[in-house]
């Protein structure tokens, strides 16, 4: 089974689609029905578990203050500290989806808007990390991300930084999509089973379009070979 590698960017206060387990040989489930019978894994970024992890948890909690150009090399550290491990599991074989990626990176700090940050800015650091084979965005209007749950608890989770952040994604989208990845926009507004309903069609077109492509790893952000320590060395997988 080849790998493939899938980015889930779900608006703050969407519900949870995904039950699998992070152990190896678990199987990819999606509304609780098994996708397909495929070792998968699901990620997220930022992993708050590291040390970089650790303070961009701390901004995000309002625990503390960083500056906007440095908190952004932080989040893109983060995916660049777990990218051996990334194309360890991808080289066995394993599905990866992962929950919010460099495009996040990118949307969130290019809705900040400051002066000199634009979108080439944004997505420099990110240059040469494996792309996904889809993204599936679950997109959702401010006004109704803001009645879910939880929400309003961490940095940038205002409706007016929400609208900025979804203008961006659309830029994003434009940019990236048949570039270095598919996007797929998905109505996330409706029930957690109306929702459920539409990422499950959606996740399994994209695994399906996926596993008959055989299409090499692209790299971010112009889609080509050129992913960074990708092929592994032999001693590399092993570790
Ligand atoms: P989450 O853990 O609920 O997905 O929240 C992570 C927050 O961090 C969310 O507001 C999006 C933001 N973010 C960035 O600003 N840059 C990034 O690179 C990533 C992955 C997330
Ligand atoms: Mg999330």
């Amino acid at each position: 089974m080849q790998s493939r590698f899938f980015v889930i960017i779900d608006a703050r206060g969407a519900f949870v689609f995904f039950s699998t387990s992070s152990h190896f040989s678990s199987h990819l489930h999606l509304n609780h029905q098994p996708l397909h019978q495929v070792k998968a894994e699901m990620w997220r970024f930022p992993d708050r578990t590291t040390e970089i992890g650790t303070m961009i948890n701390a901004y995000l909690a309002r625990s503390k203050e960083l500056d906007d150009a440095a908190v952004h090399l932080l989040f893109s550290a983060n995916r660049w500290e777990k990218r051996a491990e990334l194309l360890r599991e991808l080289s066995k074989g394993t599905t990866l989806v992962c929950d919010r990626y460099a495009f996040s990176g990118v949307a969130f700090t290019a809705a900040k808007q400051k002066t000199g940050m634009g979108f080439d800015w944004c997505r420099a650091p990110d240059q040469g990390l494996p792309a996904p084979d889809a993204v599936l965005y679950l997109d959702l209007a401010p006004a109704e991300a803001e009645k879910r749950g939880g929400f309003g608890e961490e940095r940038y989770e205002s409706r007016e930084m929400l609208s900025s952040v979804r203008e961006a994604f659309d830029e994003i989208a434009a940019f990236v999509d048949g570039r270095c990845t598919r996007w797929v926009r998905v109505d996330a507004s409706g029930s957690v089973e109306e929702v459920g309903e539409r990422v499950g069609a959606a996740a399994r077109a994209a695994v399906e379009a996926a596993a008959q492509g055989g299409v090499p790893l692209r790299s971010l952000w112009d889609g080509s070979a050129g992913v960074v320590g990708w092929p592994l060395k032999e001693e590399e997988k092993k570790v």
